[in-house]
C-alpha cells in the first residue's frame, strides 16, 4: 500500500481513528460500521469512508469494518508496527513528565535514556534511568541506534543540539523547543507547541459565546 500520495490532514486524524479503535478492541468489540463509528468519533460517516478510501477501503459493504483488522492497517500505515527507540533531551519538567508517561511504549515508543546539560541532574534516576551528560549524547545516539530524539530544552540550545543529533544518525525529532529547526528533508520533525492547542481552545471559546449572543437560545 502506497501512502505517499496522502494529505498530511488524512495522517493527522489517523492517530485518533487508531486510538478509539484500540479503545474498541479492547472492549472486544470485533466489527463496527461506519455510521457507529461516526458517532463515536464525532467525525461524519462520510468523511470516514473517504479518508480510509486513500488506503483501499478497508470496509465490506453491509458489514462494516473489522476492528482488529482496521487498528492494525492504521497501525501499519503509521509504522507502528516497528519500534522506535527514543530519547530526550532536557531533563525539566517537561522531559521528566514525559519520561514518565509510560503510554508512549504501548504504542512501540521505547524510552532509551535522557540527557541534560546540568552537572546536578547527572546520575538521578527518572524512570529508572539515570540522567545522562551532554558529551555522552552522540555516542549512545550510535551506539544503541536511537532513531528519535525529544527536544525539551530552552530555544536558545535547541538549533545546535538538533545539529549534533542529525549527525549522528537521528531520523526524527519531536520538537517542544519554541523554535523552528534547521535539519536536512531527510530528517522529521514535529513539533509540539500545547499552547497553539490553548490558543484555538480560547478563540473556540470566544466564538461560541458571541455566537449564543448573536442568537440567544440557539445553544440549547
Ligand atoms: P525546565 O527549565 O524545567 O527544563 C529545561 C531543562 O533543559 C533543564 O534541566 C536544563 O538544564 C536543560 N537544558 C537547557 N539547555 C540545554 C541544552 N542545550 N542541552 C541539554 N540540556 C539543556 O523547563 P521545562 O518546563 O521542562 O520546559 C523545557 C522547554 O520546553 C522550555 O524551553 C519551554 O519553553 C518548552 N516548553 C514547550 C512546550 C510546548 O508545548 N512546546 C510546553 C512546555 C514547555
Amino acid at each position: 500500500m502506497d501512502n505517499k500520495e496522502i494529505s498530511q490532514a488524512v495522517i493527522g486524524r489517523l492517530p485518533r481513528y487508531f486510538r478509539y479503535l484500540g479503545e474498541l478492541k479492547d472492549e472486544g468489540i470485533e466489527r463496527i460500521s461506519s455510521q457507529e463509528l461516526s458517532d463515536i468519533m464525532k467525525v461524519t460517516a462520510s468523511q470516514i469512508r473517504q479518508d480510509f478510501n486513500n488506503f483501499g477501503g478497508f470496509g465490506q459493504q453491509g458489514y462494516g469494518y473489522k476492528v482488529e483488522y482496521l487498528y492494525e492497517e492504521i497501525g501499519r500505515i503509521l509504522g507502528l508496527e516497528k519500534t522506535h527507540d527514543l530519547i530526550i533531551i532536557g531533563a525539566g519538567n517537561l522531559g521528566q513528565a514525559l519520561a514518565n508517561y509510560m503510554n508512549f511504549e504501548r504504542r512501540g515508543f521505547l524510552f532509551r535514556g535522557i540527557f541534560d546539560q546540568n552537572p546536578e541532574l547527572y546520575g538521578k534516576k527518572i524512570r529508572n534511568m539515570e540522567v545522562r551528560p551532554m558529551e555522552e549524547m552522540e555516542s549512545f545516539v550510535k551506539q544503541n541506534e536511537i532513531d528519535i530524539a525529544v527536544l525539551t530544552i530552552p530555544k536558545a540550545g535547541a538549533v545546535k543540539v538538533a545539529e549534533r543529533l542529525v549527525d549522528n544518525g537521528i531520523k526524527g525529532i519531536w520538537n517542544f523547543a519554541h523554535v523552528d529547526l534547521n535539519v536536512p528533508k531527510e530528517i522529521q520533525v514535529e513539533n509540539v507547541h500545547l499552547s497553539d492547542s490553548l490558543m484555538k481552545l480560547a478563540y473556540n471559546i470566544n466564538r461560541y459565546e458571541s455566537e449564543s449572543i448573536q442568537t440567544p437560545g440557539s445553544s440549547l
